[in-house]
């Protein structure tokens, strides 16, 4: 089979498109034939060299995928050969990952995708998707009525927090890069959206919701809590999930006085049980068009280290290129 993957880690042309053996299903596990997969910045950050666990070798690429089971290993007995699927936890935690025509996966991560989904929309939406739930759910406890800001509004996981939001009931306000990204993310559902290139984020904030926001998503790898904290309402909750070595100032007094609390969380690391949880929700959303995964555009899986440097300069270098999510496909 063609997969792309890495012998050591480095620049995105360490990525090599050639021939490897074709896995087959471990007791527990399903081989699923690839029809799409998505890149995540912390795919990039892997190849990179971020040294977060020990990595097969060699190590396939990549954490999300859609496709169809083409086999089923030992002992799993909810999934049949043809059952279109999707997942994301691949490549992470010393597992293999997923850029590949054929992978080989742990049942526990695997979702069945709606009839009315393509592979496409089902690999985009899955790490994004899942972190937006964990975010907004598990951590945020966002309620019907309150309103929310997402710092990054067309990004991967900002794309998800605000349509997820809108779905829950909640008024939304994003920032977006320029009046383009502004008008796709209203069209994502955002109620109000902040030019962050022209406008002032904390006096928008305050003209759009007097008092504060009830929730601050904060997607960027330099978490500004001066900002944040100063746009918080009493008991306001923050998110956090980017930016591993960023060491920003704290403003101790403002936060605590008003009774704010601060939620971090890393999705790889959600059990499989809460993981398919929020995968229920999705697939919820996905199939009635509350949620629509942004797609920047598809590429040839033979591309993999063209998307890798793509994703890189969006996401670390923060040039603002893209407007969503890379997908591959094996067969394009
Ligand atoms: N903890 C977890 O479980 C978890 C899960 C997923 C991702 N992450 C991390 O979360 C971060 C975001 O991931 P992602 O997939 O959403 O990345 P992404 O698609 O690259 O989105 C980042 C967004 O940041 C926005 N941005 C850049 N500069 C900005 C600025 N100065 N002001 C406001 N917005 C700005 C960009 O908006 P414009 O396009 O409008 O310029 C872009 O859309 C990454 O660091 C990723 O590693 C963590």
């Amino acid at each position: 089979m063609k997969a792309a993957f890495i012998r050591e880690t480095g620049a995105p042309d360490k990525i090599q498109y050639g021939d490897l053996p074709d896995p087959s299903a471990g007791p527990g596990q399903v081989v699923v034939k690839v029809g799409a997969v998505s890149v995540n910045p912390i795919d990039t950050y892997i190849r990179n060299g971020a040294n977060y666990w020990p990595l097969p070798e060699p190590y396939i690429v990549g954490a999300d995928f859609a496709g169809t089971v083409v086999a089923v290993g030992a002992g799993v007995s909810e999934l049949r050969e043809g059952d279109r699927v999707w997942g994301s936890n691949q490549g992470l935690m010393g597992r293999q990952g997923c850029f590949a025509e054929l992978i080989a996966v742990d049942a526990q991560w695997i979702y069945p995708t709606p009839t009315d989904v393509s592979d496409e929309e089902a690999a985009a939406s899955a790490l994004v998707g899942i972190t937006a739930h964990l975010g907004l759910v598990h951590h945020a406890r966002l309620t019907v009525g309150e309103t929310i800001f997402v710092r990054g509004g067309v990004g991967g996981v900002g794309s998800m927090v605000v349509q997820m939001a809108k779905a829950m009931g909640a008024k939304v306000i994003a920032t977006a890069g320029g009046s383009e990204k502004a008008d796709l993310c209203r069209r994502l559902g955002a109620d109000h959206v902040i030019d962050y290139r022209n406008e002032n984020i904390a006096e928008k904030i305050a003209q759009y919701s007097p008092g504060g926001v009830n929730v601050f998503w904060e997607t960027l790898r330099d978490p500004d809590f001066d900002l944040a904290v100063s746009c918080m309402c009493e008991n306001a909750r923050m998110v956090l999930m980017a930016g591993r070595t960023a060491r920003p100032e704290f403003p101790v007094g403002p936060f605590y006085v008003k009774g704010c609390s601060l939620h971090g969380f890393a999705m790889f690391k959600a059990s499989p049980e809460v993981q398919r949880g929020c995968a229920q929700d999705i697939n919820h959303w996905l199939s009635s068009a509350r949620v629509k995964p942004l797609v920047d555009r598809v590429m040839p899986l033979s591309q993999a280290a063209e998307a890798h440097r793509l994703q890189e300069a969006h996401t670390v270098a923060k040039e603002s290129q893209l407007k969503g999510k890379l997908v591959l496909k094996p067969n394009l």
